[in-house]
């Protein structure tokens, strides 16, 4: 496992960072944001600004539930929602809360990089299964789970960062008959389930929760904006009342009260269904963009399957590149993305590189990669 990336601080002028996975400044939405805070203060009633109910605001929790109803196209009820302040603070809560020190937790091979270090701040034990073109192996994990007793399985079901890959519909069957018969919990971070270009992804692993092993996390990070620290889970009713007993709930009240009564406004008057729609079809254009640039620059250097939805490209490289290396001299060159080594929690994936298509225009991503071409010579 290698040590922590961030982009906290903006690239310097000049460089084109694919490394980075947040939205481009055009798609941040001050003016939706503002429409919809308006609307909370015209009608606020003192009483909003107290703590909120320990599972998350009831009138917040209903208009989630719709918009979730809506845009997953399977029912999602308010009782089983539990509000969070996005999916690393979920992650953390239900590591801390449902698992202990020295359990085994289960994840992806490639893995989102950053939650390893949720993951390690718990004392967790990383055990790690592949990903193929239909998401995570079941066989494997089948074989994995007879000779490991996992506590926690992490997956990113639809879109994978970093592969792109989306899990089949009866792997997710699969998945959910695994957790019951080895008494596992699925955490399912889902937050690029809305983020579909093409046909929509099999559904949400929300949707199982009441198999009582799931729990789907959801986040408007990547949907409004990372700021708002404002997310869900989705789960059984069971579950979520469970939740209600992390201390730091019990002590604070609803995870992010304030921002939860802006966002259901803007849910309300239709401005995130707007908003969705938008991103929807400029992310596209941008996958696009990247693709048909890679396809003209570095055909012949790597393999990559257009991801149909998320933010991310993931491209294998010939077994003898070490794509850390390579990362260096292309920054010597103005343009950067992440090694596939950050992914691995076993050492693996050197020759992988992972490109972020959300946070540049078309012309910016067919400059980049053009710049990517000369490395290969
Ligand atoms: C897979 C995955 N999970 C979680 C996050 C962070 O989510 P949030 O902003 O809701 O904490 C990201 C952000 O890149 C992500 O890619």
């Amino acid at each position: 496992m290698s040590s922590i990336v961030t982009f906290a601080d903006k690239p310097p002028e000049g460089m084109i960072q694919f490394g980075i996975g947040q939205p481009s400044a055009d798609l941040l939405p001050v003016e939706l944001m503002r429409e919809a805070t308006e609307e909370f203060f015209q009608t606020a009633h003192p009483e909003e600004l107290n703590y909120g109910v320990l599972q998350g605001d009831q009138r917040f929790r209903d208009s989630l539930a719709r918009f979730l109803s809506k845009n997953y196209g399977t029912p999602v009820g308010a009782d089983g929602l539990f509000v969070t302040g996005g999916n690393s603070q979920a992650l953390d809560f239900v590591c801390s809360h449902l698992s202990k020190p020295g359990d085994t937790i289960i994840v992806e091979e490639p893995c989102y990089f950053l939650a390893f270090q949720i993951f390690a701040d718990n004392g967790l034990n990383i055990v790690s299964v592949p990903v193929d073109e239909d998401g995570l192996d079941m066989d494997q994990l089948a074989e994995t789970l007879k000779r490991t007793r996992a506590a926690l399985l992490y997956t990113i079901p639809s879109y994978q960062n970093p592969s792109g890959r989306t899990m089949s519909a009866a792997r997710r069957e699969r998945l959910v008959e695994l957790s019951k018969e080895h008494d596992f919990l699925i955490l399912a971070d889902e937050v690029y389930q809305l983020l579909s270009y093409y046909d929509p992804p099999p559904d949400a692993l929300g949707s199982m929760s009441d198999s009582g092993t799931v729990l789907s996390l959801g986040s408007f990070s990547k949907i409004l904006a990372p700021a708002l620290r404002l997310g869900w889970i989705q789960t059984s009713h069971g579950m979520a009342k469970r939740l209600t007993g992390i201390g730091a709930v019990n002590s604070g009240g609803s995870l992010n009260h304030f921002t939860s009564h802006v966002v259901r406004c803007a849910i309300d008057m239709d401005l995130q269904q707007a908003h969705l729609e938008r991103l929807r079809r400029i992310y596209q254009a941008r996958v696009e963009a990247m693709d048909a640039a890679l396809k003209e620059c570095l055909s012949s250097h790597a393999t990559w399957v257009r991801p149909d939805g998320g933010y991310f490209f993931w491209l294998r490289l010939n077994e003898n590149i070490s794509a850390q290396e390579l990362r260096h001299k292309a920054l010597e060159r103005q343009v950067g993305f992440l090694s596939g080594n950050l992914f691995s929690s076993c050492s693996g994936m050197q020759n992988y590189m992972r490109l972020s298509f959300a946070y540049y225009n078309e012309g910016d991503i067919r400059e980049g990669i053009a710049r990517l071409k000369p490395l290969f010579d």
